[in-house]
């Protein structure tokens, strides 16, 4: 499948939005007041993936139906936090969540971060698998951390290891 990564435009905001509901479950999804919150933050930034690629062909004349992933995260001085990232349900196991991984890393390499970290639950197999694969590693457990109940984990990723770009 084709897709390009690129940044965030206000005009998909529902999509992320409605995106966002259905890949996670009542109590972690955000709502449109926290997503709008999270993207906005003068240290985030939000990257879209789109499939069809620069000059391919539109599966649909619906613009927002190219949509297929997005991912948002946060730079501090040091430490680079995902904050989500959600690919649908039909995109997924083709390295689209994987482009957008490394796209933001990369970009918080570049902005000086030493490490990434982010939270899942510890239910989401797919994604410790995805995080494993790479390079995260369990830093430690936050008990309850999802207004659900569920306990989260902290994940770790050193971008200064030899390792860490590969
Ligand atoms: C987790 C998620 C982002 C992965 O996106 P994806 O585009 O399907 O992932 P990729 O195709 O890039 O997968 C890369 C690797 O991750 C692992 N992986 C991804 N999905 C997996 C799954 N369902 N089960 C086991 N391993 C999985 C595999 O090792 C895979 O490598 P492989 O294809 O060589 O086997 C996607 O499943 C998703 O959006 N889930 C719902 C939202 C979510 O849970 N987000 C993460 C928590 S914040």
């Amino acid at each position: 499948m084709k897709f390009t990564v690129r940044d965030f435009r206000p005009a998909d905001f529902l999509t992320l939005w409605q995106l966002d509901q259905s890949c996670f479950p009542p109590g972690i999804a955000y709502s449109q007041h926290e997503l709008t919150i999270y993207i906005r933050r003068k240290t985030s930034f939000t990257l879209v993936t789109e499939s069809g690629g620069p000059n391919g062909q539109l599966a649909s004349s619906e613009p927002d139906s190219r949509i297929i992933g997005f991912l948002v995260a946060e730079r501090a001085k040091t430490a680079g936090h995902i904050i989500t990232i959600d690919v649908r349900a039909d995109a997924r196991g083709r390295s689209v969540g994987s482009a957008l991984l490394n796209a933001a890393e990369q970009r918080l390499r570049s902005s000086g971060c030493e490490k990434i970290r982010l939270e899942t639950a510890v239910d989401n197999l797919a994604a410790l698998s995805f995080y494993k694969k790479h390079g995260y590693s369990v830093a430690r457990a936050i008990p309850g951390y999802y207004s659900n109940g569920v306990d989260g984990l902290l994940l770790e990723k050193d971008l200064l290891s030899p390792t860490a770009s590969e």
